[in-house]
């Protein structure tokens, strides 16, 4: 059927607008994010995780697998970073993820990007940064990485039940990450992260010596390899924990030596090896084995990982711990504990109240604060709107906290600035006033 004409401005418009509504109902990452909030941050983690890889290089590929186990969860949140505490159990108690490693090389990290930008970048972000050094420095694609994810507020062990199963078949897996907007090829892009790293005997030493209860080993997984390994993870009815590479060609090095090795029935986990024998997925196995291809993927793919299911403000904060949420680290609030029933006024430069206030400013700096109950947003008004502002009325829930004015003042100068507005960005009263 033709569509008229004259529809078609309309329908254009019903795309913008849904297209608006979809990225405002949405938070998105943003590469440069911090670009103007804490400038160094990205350098800070690059010199940290030189530091830690040159110690270990097992860093890598255990960052690498925190930040997958982490955004295949609720989304990059940082709420496999939470400790649990109260008998509440939190994802890094869940069985899943009973191995992961690296959370003492994040709390470092966040340490030194503390000491520069208090309350700024969020764990979530150090995590995403710190995975993607990981990757270039054992030897894999760089890539630009954006901040703007705010640390969850809660984590639950059952919560980290949704990760996939290494006994499961690729069908299953396929379902699961096509269920968070992951397609095939995202998929075994993604799994070649198992190019770092390595397991351990229990994970698979029934496809040694009895497969599916036939007494006999996986025919999937070549013989030399089923002889090399029964050496390394002998069957004597107890499990040996030795630890085996998941590459078997280049353990250390992040390269497309993974999905070769598959072709050749080397794959160290029954989920692997499937991607070289399912119709599903043979084919970009294959196709991987160019490290061009694979790398041009993985990032894609990473890129994608890193996005999904991002916090907004409204929905976390920037912790400063990343094991706790802020109101178990901070000090108690320095203001009456009972906010006022009634709006106050910012104590400094209060001007009086214009109804317009929202559709005249355009916020030229904006510094970020984390306090006992989430993250403030603090708007310098830029010079050309100042004597208008100078009558205006800004209406805030409660004054900025004691023990944030000293950070406020030197971050915004503000004994030497007339007019500051302040916004509680959680508060939803203030949401449609937000603009940014
Ligand atoms: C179907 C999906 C996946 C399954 C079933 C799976 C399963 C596993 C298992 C069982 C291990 C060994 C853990 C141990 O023995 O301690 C492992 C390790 C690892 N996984 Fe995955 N994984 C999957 C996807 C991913 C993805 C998408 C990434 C990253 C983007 C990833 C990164 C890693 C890394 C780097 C290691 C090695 C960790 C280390 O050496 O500390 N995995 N994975």
């Amino acid at each position: 059927m033709a569509v008229r004409s004259a529809s078609i401005p309309l329908l254009v418009l019903q795309v913008l607008i849904f297209s608006e509504v979809f990225v405002l109902a949405h938070a998105a990452t943003r590469v440069g994010f911090y670009s103007s909030s804490c400038a160094r941050v990205e350098t800070i983690i690059k010199q940290k995780m030189q530091a830690h890889f040159s110690s270990d290089p097992t860093i890598a590929p255990a960052l690498l697998r925190m930040f997958f186990h982490d955004c295949f969860v609720t989304g990059c949140d940082a709420s496999l970073l939470l400790d649990s505490s109260h008998g509440e159990q939190t994802e890094k108690d869940n069985g899943a993820n009973l191995s992961v490693r690296g959370y003492e090389v994040i709390d470092d990290i966040k340490q030194a990007v503390e000491a520069a930008c208090p309350g700024i970048v969020s764990c979530a972000d150090i995590l995403a940064f710190a995975t993607r050094d990981s990757v270039v420095l054992a030897g894999g694609p760089e890539y630009s990485v954006g901040g703007g994810r705010f640390d969850s507020l809660t984590s639950s062990s059952s919560d980290a039940d949704g990760l996939p199963s290494d006994r499961a078949s690729v069908t299953t897996i396929q379902r699961q990450f096509a269920s968070h907007g992951f397609s095939v090829k995202d998929m075994v892009a993604l799994l070649g992260a198992h190019t770092l790293g390595v397991t351990h005997c229990g994970t698979f030493s029934d496809r040694l010596f009895n497969f599916r209860n036939t007494g006999e080993p996986d025919p999937s997984m070549s013989a030399d390899l089923v002889s090399e390994l029964s050496m390394t993870c002998p069957n004597r009815g107890g499990v040996s924990n030795s630890e085996v590479a998941l590459d078997q060609g280049t353990r250390d090095v992040f390269d497309s030596s993974f999905y070769t090795q598959l072709t050749q029935g080397h794959g160290i986990l029954l989920i692997d090896q499937a991607l070289n024998e399912s119709p599903l997925t043979a084919e970009l196995v294959s196709m991987f084995t160019n490290q061009g291809a694979f790398f041009s993927s993985f990032v894609q793919s990473m890129i994608k990982l890193g996005d999904l299911n991002i916090k907004g403000p409204n929905e976390g904060q920037v912790r400063l711990q990343c094991s706790k949420v802020n109101s178990q680290t901070m000090p108690p609030p320095a203001v009456p504990s009972s906010p006022p029933e009634r709006p106050t006024t910012v104590p400094i430069a209060p001007p009086r109240r214009n109804p317009e206030f929202r559709h005249h400013v355009v916020s030229r700096r904006r510094f970020h604060f984390s306090s006992f109950d989430g993250p403030f947003i603090v708007e310098e008004i830029p010079s050309p709107a100042r004597r208008f502002h100078r009558r205006s009325h800004i209406r805030t829930r409660r004054p900025v906290p004691v023990f944030l004015r000293p950070q406020l003042e030197k971050s915004t100068n503000l004994r030497k600035r007339r007019v500051i507005t302040r916004k509680r960005i959680s508060s939803s009263r203030h949401s449609r006033h937000r603009r940014f």
